[in-house]
């Protein structure tokens, strides 16, 4: 998917904010505050001594525009090998092992027609994807008895009508998503571009912080995480 540059700009205001706040240096709030090591393809690790991850700061520490850079940066780590959990995709959604018995569902736009994909035109488009990674997992999991999930994305009712009222109805917040998508993915339209409205609102709120307390407050929406037995979904999509 495309990430343009806003979504670059924004994570690193929002570190320097938290380097401000806490007192901690900028590269330890790159690190632990923004989805960036993990959108340069480096795992989930997180070590600061990466000679990747190093390189990345020096050219930080040495560039007038910081955006510029890390725009630059991660263009030259597109295209490459990325650590993924995914283990099979179904157009827009996509599955990989939480635990023993459960799996995590992902959701990224992969609408073939370029239209909205979470558009009411686009939910029996949608309904399949599901139907069709439910009957695929029935076979190719059968250790699994849940399905679980963690996004902004269940915030939304286009989002939420996908899903059985039993799978909702577990959501809880999900704290401490800083470097992930499921925070930082609220922010990003289907292009790849910022949200104006998003990214006001955020900012406006980061500019009135005064603590480290509360701090994923600044975020419109939080992530909330889901979980049910997957003979839930079996029933709410007739799967038989
Ligand atoms: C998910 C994603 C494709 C949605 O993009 P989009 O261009 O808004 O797609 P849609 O137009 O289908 O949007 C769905 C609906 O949600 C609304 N919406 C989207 N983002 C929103 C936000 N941050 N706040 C409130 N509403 C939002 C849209 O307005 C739209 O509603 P509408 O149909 O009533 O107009 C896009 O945000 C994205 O690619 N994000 C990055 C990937 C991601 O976050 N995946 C989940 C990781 S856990």
């Amino acid at each position: 998917m495309r990430f343009g540059s806003g979504f670059f700009d924004l994570q690193l205001r929002f570190a320097h904010r938290v380097s401000d706040l806490s007192g901690m240096p900028l590269g330890d709030a790159l690190l632990g505050y923004t989805n960036f090591y993990i959108r340069f393809g480096l795992g989930r690790a997180f070590d600061p001594h990466h000679a990747i991850w190093i390189e990345y700061m020096d050219g930080l520490a040495r560039s007038a525009d910081q955006t510029a850079w890390t725009v630059r940066f991660f263009a030259t780590r597109q295209g490459l090998p990325q650590p993924s959990h995914t283990v099979a995709t179904f157009g827009c959604f996509s599955y990989g092992h939480r635990d023993a018995g459960c799996l995590r569902l992902h959701f990224e736009n992969a609408d073939p027609d370029g239209q909205a994909p979470l558009a009411a035109e686009r939910k029996s488009a949608r309904r399949s994807e599901l139907r069709a990674l439910l009957a695929h997992v029935r076979h190719a999991e059968p250790q699994a008895t849940r399905l679980a999930g963690v996004s902004w994305l269940y915030n939304l009712a286009s989002y939420r009508r996908l899903f059985p009222e039993s799978y909702l109805a577990t959501a809880k917040i999900a704290g401490g998503r800083f470097r992930n998508m499921p925070l930082w993915g609220q922010f990003l339209d289907r292009h790849g571009t910022v949200r104006t409205a998003a990214a006001a609102l955020f900012l406006d709120r980061l500019a009135r912080q005064r603590s480290m307390d509360d701090l994923v407050q600044c975020f419109p929406l939080q992530p909330l995480a889901v979980e049910a037995p997957l003979s839930d979904f079996h029933a709410f999509h007739a799967i038989a």
